[in-house]
């Protein structure tokens, strides 16, 4: 059975590999710090397969830990999640993210060059493309200086592993998500992040809830066909089955290069206000929004091409955004429920 390192496996994309990776067989151990996530995830998981995947809480910041970690345990590959993600943030804290998303990377990429770890998957971002200049994005689409030092880390790491891959011999593939969305079909994994939601679809689903007033749509002027800004919101479930076909493509040795680099996305655009209207619509709800000024470093429009990973992972997105839409409020609902379920003793 095959060891599989998951780095940040408690988080939202993270926790869905590790079941999907459970479900495919491989051994699973994870490395989380709680930073953006909670114990009750490794509960849930356990509760979906069955299967208690090790766990360490270990900041990867922290090299002699890691190093304890990586002597103690032989892993046959590695998916590195375990990053700081919110956008805004990390233009108020950009040290910290420089800090934490490259010095966690250069820790666990200095083991695997010590402890002989071949495989290596990078969860990076469509942020690397900036505001393309052709849509839909390939990954050959030349890459724009990033906005954010959020997205600045993503570009970043990719350089680094694709320098280090090369020079150590190694394999890796980065997997550049677009939008994902979308919680497991049990409802005990998702989208929740600590405090006020960055992104859309939470921000949608706790408005739903009541823990927002109403979400305010950033800008209505973009040169779009309703005036809001186009993204490429994918299936988080899908995006997890992809890192099962990267990792068994990385150890059936059929990468052509080093360093290979896959867009995730659905391949379609939609503007923030069809996504609210296909969360109203699946789930006969009515989300209250007001529309202000366009939030900075924001783009206009990304959308995936995503016929290489079609190509060569043979990965394609089944999950519709109607189904996405629905499990992303169940997903919230549940979570709602249990805050004011009373413990049992
Ligand atoms: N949006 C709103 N209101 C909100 C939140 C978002 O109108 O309250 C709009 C945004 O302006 C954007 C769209 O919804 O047009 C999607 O925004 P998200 O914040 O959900 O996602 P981004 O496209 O900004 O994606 C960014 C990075 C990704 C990263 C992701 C998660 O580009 O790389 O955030 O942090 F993975």
């Amino acid at each position: 059975m095959k060891k599989i390192l998951v780095t940040g496996g408690l988080g939202y994309i993270g926790s869905h590999v590790v079941v999907v990776l459970q479900e495919a067989g491989f051994d699973v151990t994870i490395i989380d710090d709680f930073s953006n996530s909670s114990i009750k995830v490794l509960e849930n998981i356990f509760l979906i397969t069955g299967i208690k995947p090790s766990f360490f809480e270990i900041d990867l910041k922290d090299k002699v830990k890691v190093d304890t970690f990586f002597k103690a345990n032989k892993i046959d590959g590695i998916i590195h999640f375990a990053a700081y993600k919110a956008v805004g943030e990390s233009v108020q804290k950009p040290l910290d993210y420089y800090r934490n998303n490259l010095e966690g990377l250069l820790n666990v990429l200095e083991s695997m060059e010590q402890y002989q770890i071949d495989n290596f998957i990078f969860s990076s971002s469509c942020s690397v493309y900036g505001q393309a200049d052709q849509m839909p994005i390939i990954e050959k689409t030349p890459l724009k200086r990033a906005e954010s030092p959020y997205g600045k880390t993503k570009a970043m790491g990719e350089e680094i592993i694709s320098d280090f891959t090369k020079a150590m011999n190694k394999n890796a593939i980065s997997l550049r998500y677009f939008n994902p969305v979308g919680s497991h079909k049990s409802y005990l994994l998702g989208d929740k992040s600590s405090g006020i939601p960055n992104n859309l679809l939470p921000y949608i689903t706790q408005t739903a809830s009541g823990l927002r007033e109403q979400l305010i749509v950033f800008g209505k002027d973009y040169e779009t066909k309703d005036g809001t800004a186009i993204r490429d919101y994918v299936d988080v479930n899908d995006i997890a089955d992809a890192h099962v076909l990267a990792l068994q493509y990385l150890l059936h040795k059929k990468n052509k290069d080093k360093l290979e680099f896959f867009n995730l996305g659905s391949g379609t655009g939609s503007t923030v206000l069809e996504i609210i209207e296909a969360f109203e619509r699946a789930n006969n709800l009515k989300i209250p929004y007001t529309i202000s000024n366009r939030r900075e470093g924001d783009i206009q429009e990304a959308y995936a091409d995503f016929s290489k990973a079609k190509e060569k992972l043979h990965w394609q997105p089944k999950t519709s955004l109607e189904i996405s839409m629905k499990t992303a409020w169940e997903f919230e609902k549940k979570l709602k429920e249990n805050e004011f379920k009373i413990p049992n003793h």
